[in-house]
């Protein structure tokens, strides 16, 4: 990789790490982290520095091979990117040791009281690095583009356990002392770390849960089909790289449904919808395994290469195990999504983010996380899919794992291994234009592929009979599962009568639901349509979930109105404590906090 990743200080080409041996002290009182971050390190053989990406560190002290103490310089900071660190070696410099402090601000980090725990006991301590925090909690190359290995040793508060994107504890030590390995080459943002009162349950010989001990079961019975995901992407698409894979549940205001740290899931507790509903998030985060950590986007301008491939393989893996039309559910869903995100980004303006290929350089990456590299891409591969067929294209992704794996690629190399593959194994020309138009132009193409539900079709024909009879038959529903109570509350007409809302709240019971994307649905109508009887639990909804993808739809649903503003950022002042800072970021600019 000679290219420069936009959002890196490091020069991976003149010198980077290999190996992260990493010590820490982890201080609940100060909410800090101390730390040793010993890297081994490879030059070019010229390199008289090497450069690594921080934010917001104290750098205590640098030492070299173990004895010499380094000279360093701190670079003038950035509200984004933060502080490249530049470290004076010899080119024959092995290893670097950096002694430094977190700030109680990190980025990563998110420290949350017991009362914002489930058992209100102990605190709670976890880390998101994706897209560009790891930096705020360990100086790092923090480039996708950088692979290292590492070893951690971690002491925490006795009674908390710690977990890492790593080889993890299945049980407390009495003396808060734990050893972390990571084998398997990762990128920075992969790197993870969640202390807490935790429990582990497990579910096959090499996959179980995390969590509070007074949800544990709960997260084992919903994740029940946790090995046959395992063993039905492996079917799929070749071997589980990563030996274990674990899932931990963690405290609601976990900013993001799931996150793909390796060997260990972090997921949101709003998943645990009680009737299994909602596992394709898990799916999702298993299949990363392959599409995303296994091969990975050189930069955050190809962040369609991991999530899209990921939605493609999730839907697979839901296909495989619950058939045909429940994948082509999620499919459509992700479809309307897709439709409505196009939308909004023209609405502001934002047209050039519905390309695959993004530019973000001076931008934040998070900008990129848009339903555009997640559907539009999934919909790409799936075009590919459906033209020439699924052997084939089942043929070139196995290979295409295989043969990139603890590798990283761009949209470039991606488009040049995919034409070269088809060319050589099936003699196909890929054609070119359609290329472009998906990856380089904005929004759709003509020929997107079109899910079809049967199960959906029902649910249309609900809402037509609907508009023409003005009955809602409860019995026509008993069946429905959240995805067409979904595909329902989506296609609603934008504006609904009190009698009307009445009804439909009758038919579907959405206001005492318990289920999170229910509750964002029906909140937004709720909203749209002034639906008193749902204002306290929105309310109640924003102030204890810190799930991104939920808040933004209901806070951008209020404020489009003078009182409804009012309201939201009176319901942010408070909430605001309880949100990880990807939240917070994005909310206090929507809400001019
Ligand atoms: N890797 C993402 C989460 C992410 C993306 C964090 C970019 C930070 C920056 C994760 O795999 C993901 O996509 N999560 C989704 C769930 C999924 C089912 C679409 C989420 O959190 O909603
Ligand atoms: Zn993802």
């Amino acid at each position: 990789m000679t290219k420069l990743d936009p959002h890196s200080y490091a020069i991976p080409a003149e010198a980077k790490v290999k190996h992260l041996d990493w010590t820490a002290t982890v201080d609940f009182d100060k909410k800090v982290i101390n730390a040793r971050a010993g890297w081994e390190i490879e030059t070019d053989g010229n390199a008289d520095s090497i450069r690594f990406d921080t934010k917001d560190l104290t750098i205590k002290k640098i030492i070299l091979d173990d004895d010499v103490v380094a000279k360093y310089r701190l670079a003038d900071k950035d509200p984004i990117m933060g502080q490249a660190l530049v470290v004076a070696i010899q080119p024959k410099t092995k290893t670097v040791q950096i002694e430094y402090e977190t700030s109680p601000a990190a980025e990563a980090l998110q420290w949350l009281s017991p009362q914002q725990t489930a058992g209100k006991e102990y605190p709670f301590l976890f880390t998101q690095s994706q897209a560009i925090l790891a930096r705020s909690w360990v100086p790092c190359q923090d480039t996708p583009g950088v692979r290292f290995t590492y070893t951690a040793d971690v002491k925490v508060p006795k009674d908390l356990l710690a977990l890492m994107s790593a080889s993890n504890p299945t049980s407390k030590n009495p003396d808060g002392q734990y050893h972390f390995e990571m084998k398997q080459p990762i990128s920075s943002y992969l790197l993870a770390l969640a202390v807490g009162d935790l429990t582990f349950e497990a579910i096959s010989d090499r996959s179980g849960v995390y969590a509070e001990d007074t949800i544990v079961e709960k997260a084992a019975w919903e994740f029940a089909d946790l090995e046959k995901m395992i063993a039905g992407a492996e079917s799929l698409y070749g071997p589980y790289q990563w030996e274990r894979y674990d899932v931990l549940v963690l405290p609601p205001s976990f900013p993001f449904g799931g996150m793909e740290n390796p060997r260990l899931t972090f997921a949101t507790p709003t998943i645990l919808a009680g009737d299994r509903s909602l596992t394709s998030l898990i799916a999702h985060e298993l299949a990363h395994s392959w599409s995303g950590n296994l091969v990975t986007n050189a930069t955050w301008n190809d962040f369609w290469l991991n999530e899209g491939f990921t939605v493609y393989f999730e839907t697979r893996i839901m296909e495989k195990l619950y058939g045909g039309d429940y994948a082509e559910m999620l499919a459509s869903l992700n479809l309307q999504d897709l439709h409505d995100e196009i939308e909004s980004l023209s609405e502001k303006g934002e047209s050039a983010d519905t390309r695959l290929k993004l530019n973000l350089e001076g931008r934040n990456p998070d900008e990129g996380v848009t339903s555009i590299a997640y559907n539009k891409g999934y919909f790409f591969l799936r075009s590919i899919e459906e033209k020439y067929g699924r052997d084939k294209f089942d043929a070139f992704l196995k290979d295409y794992f295989s043969e990139n794996a603890f590798g990283s690629v761009d949209t470039e190399s991606f488009r040049k291994y995919i034409t070269n593959y088809y060319q050589k194994k099936f003699s196909i020309g890929l054609d070119k234009e359609t290329f472009d138009r998906w990856i380089e132009e904005e929004g759709l193409p003509e020929n997107v592929p079109q899910p079809k539900s049967e199960r959906f079709a029902t649910v249309d024909r609900i809402l037509a009979s609907w508009q023409a009879e003005k009955r809602l038959d409860k019995s026509a529903a008993k069946d429905w599962s959240t995805h067409e109570w979904l595909h329902f509350l989506k296609n609603l007409p934008e504006e609904l009568s009190p009698a009307q809302m009445e009804a439909v709240d009758n038919f579907g019971n959405f206001t005492a639901s318990g289920n999170a994307e229910i509750v964002t649905a029906w909140g937004v109508i709720a909203i749209r349509n002034d639906y008193e009887r749902m204002e306290p639990k929105i309310e109640e909804f924003l102030i204890n979930t810190g799930r991104r993808k939920f808040l933004s739809p209901l806070y951008n649903e209020l404020i489009k109105t003078e009182q409804g503003k009012q309201k939201a950022r009176e319901i942010y002042r408070r909430a605001r404590p309880n949100y990880h800072f990807v939240a917070t970021n994005t909310f206090d600019k929507l809400l001019g906090y």
